[in-house]
C-alpha cells in the first residue's frame, strides 16, 4: 500500500535548462521525488501555446530536456517521468474543464497577461495570441487534476495559474455536487532566485543565462561578464561583495565558507580584481556542473534509452489518468 502523497509538476520544453532552472526548481523536485509519489513531465502542448509556428525544434527541445532532468537527478525508478502529449486522457480532461471556466477567469489571470505583454514587445499581432493560450491555466489544471495531486512544487511565477486551477476544482466540484477533485497546493521552496549574469532574472530569452549543458569555457566566458560592484570602477577601487551585484551571488552558492571569508577580505582590501575572482567563480561553477554534464554527455549517446524512458513513464501516466477521466466522466454524467 501506497500512502506517499502526491506531486505533480513539468516544465515547458522551450530549449536547455539554464542554472535557474536547476537551483530554482530541479533541484527540489531531486528531494522530492524521494518523498512522494512524483509525477515530473514536460508541456509539450504548452510550448505550442506560444510556439506554435516554430515547430522545428520541438522533437529537439524534448530531448534536452529529458536529458538535462536525468543528469540533474530526476530518476525514472522513484518519479513517474513524462510526455503531456504522450498522455491524450489530459486533453480530454481540458475540454470538460474548458466548458466550466468562466471566460474572464482566464482573461484576469496575470500570469498570461505577462505572457501576452512579452508577446506584443516581441511584435505579437492580435492573431497571434491563441485560444490555446488563453486556455493555458486550464490545460495546466487538467495536468494537475489528471493525478488528482496533492501539491505542486513550482516557482513563485506559476502559483497565479494554481489558484485559477484551485477555482476551476472547487467549481467542478460544487457544479456535479462530488468532492471528486483535490484543490492543488503550491509547494515552494525559499531558494533564492539565482540571477541573471546581467543582474535580471535569469532566462533563455534574455540572453544571460549559463546552461546546465554549456561547454566549461563558455560558461568562463559568460561568468566573466557577470556584473560586480558597479562602485568599483578602477583594479585599485575596494570593492564590496554585498554590492556585487551578481558574481558575489554566485558565490554565495557555490562557494564554501573559506572562499567566502577570503574573497570578502581579498575584495575589500583590492588585493583582489573582479577578472581574476570571477575566473575563480568559473572554475567553481565548472566542478560544481562537472559531474552533471558529464552524465549527460554519457546519456545523449543513447537518444533510445532515453526516449524509451519517456514512453515508459507516459504509458505508466496513461493509467492513473485513465481511471481520473473515468470518474470525472461519470461525475459529468456523460454516456460512456
Ligand atoms: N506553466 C509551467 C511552466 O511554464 C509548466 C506547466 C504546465 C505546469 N502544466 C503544469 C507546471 C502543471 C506545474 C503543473 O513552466
Ligand atoms: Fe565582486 Fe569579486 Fe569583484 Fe569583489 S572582487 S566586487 S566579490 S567580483
Amino acid at each position: 500500500m501506497n500512502n506517499k502523497k502526491r506531486i505533480m509538476s513539468g516544465m515547458r520544453s522551450t530549449g536547455k535548462l539554464h542554472l535557474g532552472h536547476y537551483f530554482g526548481v530541479l533541484t527540489n523536485w531531486v528531494k522530492l521525488q524521494n518523498e512522494y509519489e512524483a509525477f515530473y513531465f514536460i508541456a509539450d502542448w504548452h510550448a505550442l501555446t506560444t510556439k506554435y509556428n516554430d515547430t522545428a525544434n520541438l522533437k529537439e527541445n524534448v530531448k534536452d530536456v529529458t536529458l538535462d532532468w536525468l543528469a540533474c537527478g530526476i530518476d525514472p525508478n522513484k518519479a513517474t517521468i513524462y510526455l503531456q502529449s504522450l498522455v491524450p486522457e489530459t486533453a480530454e480532461l481540458h475540454i470538460y474543464l474548458s466548458m466550466i471556466t468562466p471566460q474572464n477567469w482566464v482573461e484576469r489571470d496575470p500570469t498570461l497577461k505577462d505572457m501576452t505583454k512579452i508577446l506584443r514587445t516581441q511584435g505579437a499581432s492580435d492573431n497571434s495570441i491563441t485560444y490555446g493560450l488563453l486556455g493555458y491555466p486550464v490545460l495546466m489544471t487538467a495536468d494537475i487534476i489528471t493525478f488528482n495531486a496533492d501539491y505542486v512544487p513550482v516557482g513563485v511565477d506559476q502559483v497565479a495559474h494554481i489558484e485559477i486551477s484551485r477555482d476551476i476544482v472547487r467549481r467542478f466540484n460544487n457544479i456535479y455536487k462530488v468532492e471528486y477533485f483535490k484543490e492543488p497546493e503550491p509547494l515552494l521552496t525559499n531558494i533564492p532566485l539565482l540571477k541573471g549574469i546581467d543582474g535580471n532574472k535569469m532566462g533563455k530569452s534574455f540572453n544571460n543565462d549559463i546552461k546546465i549543458s554549456d561547454d566549461e569555457e563558455t560558461t568562463e566566458k559568460k561568468i566573466l561578464k557577470a556584473i560586480t560592484d558597479r562602485n568599483r570602477m578602477r583594479r585599485d577601487d575596494k570593492g564590496n561583495p554585498e554590492n556585487c551585484e551578481v558574481a558575489y551571488t554566485y558565490w554565495k552558492i557555490f562557494g564554501n565558507d573559506e572562499d567566502l571569508r577570503q574573497i570578502e577580505a581579498d575584495c575589500t582590501s583590492a588585493k583582489l580584481g573582479c577578472a581574476d575572482c570571477k575566473r575563480c567563480l568559473a572554475k567553481k561553477v565548472n566542478e560544481y556542473l562537472r559531474p552533471i554534464r558529464e552524465k549527460r554527455i554519457e546519456l545523449a549517446k543513447n537518444p533510445e534509452t532515453v526516449k524509451e524512458i519517456l514512453i515508459e513513464g507516459s504509458k505508466r501516466a496513461r493509467i492513473e489518468a485513465r481511471k481520473t477521466l473515468d470518474g470525472a466522466k461519470e461525475a459529468i454524467g456523460m454516456y460512456f
